[in-house]
């Protein structure tokens, strides 16, 4: 125990909005800055449910939709332990999509429901800030690389957006809006800003349970 808790911040958005670049890049901030920060990305896709996750993300496998989306939250879950003993001996984690986009992403299918989808990662640690790097989908196929993998689908990326925005309706979680159209410098400046304000935020305070 560092006698103070590190922060939990998420990164949110549709594909190639910037998350990871930018994840990657906040971390080697703040630990530039003299934090404790390390970087974590769901799907975890080295271990068994992750093994699953990433061929099917990759289209080399089948899983029914309601399966995965169970599998989705399983991989997040089995991360929990971790999370918690890093954050008691107060390291900060950056985390590259977490529930949100677990949600967003199946309730973007047919015949699913958005409090359905939440339900199986209720509880989980709440994040003290949600980034949400906003991008229009037909801005995020510009920048390259659409088709490969399942979801890379202009049409579905609305979908998965108008999701999102259901989401951050919530009042209970710290949603920021960030403009992930601008260069990769000016979202990261104004990314670390409101990290450095979580941070300090979050240091003598009891992390949450989500959507509780
Ligand atoms: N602000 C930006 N402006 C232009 N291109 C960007 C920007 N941020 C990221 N990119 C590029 O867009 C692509 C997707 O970025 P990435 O960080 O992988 O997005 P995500 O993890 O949200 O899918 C990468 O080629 C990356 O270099
Ligand atoms: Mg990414």
């Amino acid at each position: 125990m560092a006698g103070w808790r590190g922060a939990l911040i998420v990164l949110e958005g549709v594909d190639r909005a910037g998350k990871s670049t930018q994840s990657r890049k906040l971390v080697a901030a703040l630990c530039a800055a003299g934090h404790r920060a390390e970087l974590l990305r769901f799907p975890e896709r080295s271990t068994e449910t992750g093994k699953i996750l990433s061929s099917y993300l990759e289209k080399k496998r089948e899983v029914e939709d309601h399966s995965v989306h169970l599998l989705f939250s399983a991989n997040r879950w089995e991360q929990v332990p971790l999370i918690r003993d890093k954050l008691d001996q107060g390291i900060t984690l950056v985390v590259d999509r977490y529930a949100f986009s677990g949600v967003a992403f199946t309730a973007a299918k047919e015949n699913f429901s958005l409090d359905w989808c939440k339900q199986p990662d209720v509880g989980l640690p709440r994040p003290d800030l949600v980034l949400f790097l906003h991008l229009q989908p037909a801005d995020a196929a510009q920048r390259g690389g659409f088709g490969r993998e399942r979801y890379d689908d202009e049409a579905f990326q609305e979908r998965v957006l108008g999701c999102f925005q259901q989401l951050m309706q919530d009042p209970s979680l710290d949603w920021k809006m960030v403009d992930a159209s601008r260069s990769i410098e000016d979202v990261h400046r104004e990314i670390c800003t409101l990290s450095e304000d979580a941070i300090r935020g979050a240091a003598h305070k009891p992390l949450g349970q989500l959507w509780m």
